[in-house]
């Protein structure tokens, strides 16, 4: 196989795709070379959904389903996968999907710009909630579509079409003929302009022959560079079919997550061992960047308004970071020197990142400050991890975002707290602390002032929920009862 092909199983068919530049988005290979246009651009940096289309991969006997952006995702990284277009889900005789049809009949559409994709997030829910018996509800459906932006109808009219769909006649993929032709595809090439190695030893050996190579994973940061700074990679290297990457590992004492393993899922796992980060996870940008994100980039990406950061240095997570030459492992924020700088050897890539669980009196939120609820960047990031014993904090540990060149510790409130009685007055010092502790800058998120104002709240905020206090948690905010 030529390595420049690509071969990916939509329509019914295997498509091949010769000599598809290393970092061509799966946007123009559907729009330029196959000439399907009914997948918009809108805003061409993963925020407007307008690009979703649905990827398909064998899982066993079934197919797992993501809803994915186009718009900053290679083309070559679709390949082995199935791909659903807003084109190719209505059956033969033109009878619209129940995605589709429920959209016609809530009028959910007006200038039907954003509609492709709005369809496809549906369509991505319907396979994965009421194919397998599961009901829609407003709740559900506002998370899913967290990454779909709507500037006319507004969205009343797509969530009704969200619960919808599931009343209507049932259509289901036939998952038994996709899995045959998706067989039928063999491994990505080892070699040349797109190296997507499927082990990790040939994930190391093909870092340390080609330490130029530029790393992607989901490639919901990298995709940018492509499409808003027009910059070009002559050879990337993906990390996302590495088959030991791609795992959530359980310990007696931490889990081990892949540095493949995609947002969605790593936010599970974590979630999972502490139910208090749901409502963070959903807010960490829109279902589709979640879906081809990976913790992993987030963390070698190292962006000081990255919120998996924060959250990681509160859980007092370690980086393992591999090489041919072996593996070293050390505390997440070690990892960062200064902006975008880590202390990777060129050789090296992030493996894993390991969470410990959760330990007898703990008591943790995170807060994220942006300025839309949904599928937005963070102006600040705050993540509190207390140990509190007998009224007295044991042990502190926050880790901040949004207000210094890397994701931080911030050891002088950790400092103010440890040892002292958890009092309001505990937590005003802590406060303080977090209020000077940093020299923030002033950008289009947020001034300099209010993120070292913003960030003392946060920590009273603490202090009031630590007391029980729930008027002020999103959590408690019932979107059902608001509607
Ligand atoms: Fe806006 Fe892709 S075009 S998310
Ligand atoms: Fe016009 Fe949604 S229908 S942007």
């Amino acid at each position: 196989m030529n390595v420049k092909t690509i071969q990916f199983v939509r329509r019914g068919e295997v498509v091949s795709l010769d000599n598809v530049p290393p970092d061509r988005t799966l946007l123009e290979v559907l729009r330029e070379d196959l000439s399907c246009t009914g997948t918009k651009e809108g805003c061409g940096e993963g925020d407007c959904g307008a690009c979703t289309v649905v990827l398909g991969e064998a899982e066993g006997s079934s197919i797992k389903y993501r809803a994915i952006n186009s718009c900053i995702r290679m083309a070559h990284s679709v390949h082995g996968l199935a791909v659903w277009t807003v084109e190719d889900i209505a059956q033969t005789d033109g009878a619209l999907h129940p995605a589709q049809q429920a959209m016609v009949d809530c009028h959910g559409s007006q200038c039907g710009f954003c509609t492709p994709g709005f369809v496809m997030s549906l369509f991505g829910m319907y396979q994965n909630h009421t194919c397998k018996g599961q009901p829609i509800g407003r709740e559900l459906a506002q998370e899913e579509l967290s990454g779909n932006l709507c500037r006319c109808t507004g969205y009343r009219p797509i969530l009704d079409a969200a619960t919808r769909m599931g009343s209507l006649p049932p259509q289901k993929v036939d998952e038994k003929a996709v899995l045959k032709q998706l067989k039928q595809i063999a491994a990505p090439a080892g070699e040349g302009e797109y190296l997507s190695p499927i082990s990790l030893k040939g994930l190391l050996a093909a870092r340390a022959a080609n330490p130029k190579a530029q790393i992607v994973a989901g490639c919901t940061d990298v995709g940018l560079w492509v499409t808003k700074m027009h910059m070009q990679f002559p050879q990337i290297l993906d990390v996302t079919k590495v088959a030991e990457l791609r795992k959530v590992e359980k310990y007696p004492h931490h889990i081990a997550i892949g540095a493949a393993v995609t947002l969605t899922d790593a936010y599970a796992a974590l979630v999972a061992d502490r139910p208090q980060l749901k409502t963070f996870s959903n807010r960490f940008a829109g279902l589709p960047v979640r879906n081809s994100g990976t913790l992993g980039g987030n963390v070698a990406n190292g962006s000081p308004i990255g919120d998996s950061m924060p959250l990681l240095i509160a859980l007092g997570a370690n980086v393992v970071l591999m090489s041919v030459r072996g593996h070293r492992e050390m505390p997440l924020e070690k990892l960062y020197l200064g902006y975008r700088k880590n202390v990777m050897a060129p050789d090296e890539v992030v493996a894993w990142i390991k969470v410990p669980k959760p330990v007898k009196n703990e008591q943790l939120r995170a807060y994220k400050i942006s300025k839309r609820y949904d599928d937005d960047i963070s102006a600040v990031c705050l993540v509190v991890n207390l140990q509190v014993e007998a009224g007295t904090v044991r042990k502190a540990s926050i880790g901040v975002g949004g207000v210094a060149a890397t994701p931080v510790r911030a050891t002088q409130a950790e400092a103010a707290l440890t040892g002292q009685p958890w009092t309001v007055r505990a937590a005003k010092v802590a406060a303080g602390a977090l209020r000077t502790e940093f020299q923030p800058i002033s950008d289009m998120r947020a001034s300099a002032a209010y993120r070292s104002e913003v960030l003392g709240n946060l920590m009273q905020r603490f202090w009031l929920e630590s007391q029980g206090v729930t008027q002020i948690n999103l959590e408690s905010f019932r979107l059902e009862e608001a509607a």
